[in-house]
């Protein structure tokens, strides 16, 4: 009795051990179209199309989990997750916790402000003595630029881009700074709302993976410029981002 439960469980770890062995599990912060967002209660979008590629091409099955943007970082660090991927930003600072892939996409913090606003081009932020807030998702480089630039009185944080938009929306905040695409996506999704014609920074978005797990950073790099060559990567992107 006690010899059948000792192999019942040893063959039942064993099976458990596969199954995570199978997956990889991705973070994300999904409100964040059309990198990731949710459509009837499943996370999609390019990045998640992306990771399954990938997956798919190293044998994985793919597990995705939504998070705060600020814990990606430090999930990844602490193995809590495989690997994140979420429009993120390559960084100097990240690089410092986290190892990151080659570039799959290129992002431009934009500015949203109400049609008919006083702001106009990004100088006004800069406007000595002004009263702007401006409307950020709390950890993201469009947060960190702001606070720098701008300083802490004039920086709203939001858990999300969608709760910053929707600040803005209510009028509580007088624009919103995120990257160029899902600012398009919240314009169209919101009546009133508009693009400013600046850019204020150019970024590189990368997957981010634990600074030991050299072997995934090869094999997904591997898988990723391999998707890139056979231009899977451009064809995803623009499924959900048509060219104008
Ligand atoms: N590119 C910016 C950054 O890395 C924003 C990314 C936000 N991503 C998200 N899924 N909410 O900080």
């Amino acid at each position: 009795m006690k010899k059948i439960t000792a192999i019942v469980l040893a063959l039942s770890l064993l099976m458990m051990g596969a199954a995570f062995a199978d997956t990889l599990t991705m973070g994300t912060n999904a409100a964040f179209p059309p990198y990731e967002y949710y459509e009837e209660g499943v996370i999609v979008g390019i990045d998640a199309e992306i990771a399954a590629a990938i997956c798919e091409k190293l044998g994985y099955d793919l597990e995705i989990i939504d998070m705060d943007f600020g814990n990606l970082i430090s999930s990844v660090a602490s193995g809590k997750i495989d690997f994140a991927m979420a429009g993120m930003t390559k960084t100097p600072e990240r690089e410092e916790s986290v190892n990151f892939t080659v570039t799959y996409a290129i992002g431009v913090q934009s500015v949203i402000v109400p049609e008919g606003s006083a702001i106009t081009t990004i100088d006004d932020l800069y406007a000595e003595g002004n009263t702007y807030m401006i409307g950020v998702q709390q950890g993201t480089t469009g947060d960190i630029y702001c606070t720098d630039d701008f300083g802490d009185d004039h920086v709203a944080k939001y858990l999300t881009g969608a709760d910053a938009v929707a600040a803005l929306v209510a009028g509580k905040i007088d624009c919103v700074i995120i990257d160029n695409n899902p600012a398009k996506a919240f314009v169209e999704a919101n009546e009133g709302l508009t693009i400013l014609d600046t850019d204020y920074s150019e970024e590189e978005y990368a997957i981010a993976i634990a600074l030991d797990n050299t072997d995934l950073l090869n094999s997904i790099n591997a898988a990723l410029e391999e998707l890139i060559a056979e231009g899977v990567v451009d064809e995803i992107i623009a499924k959900y981002i048509p060219v104008e």
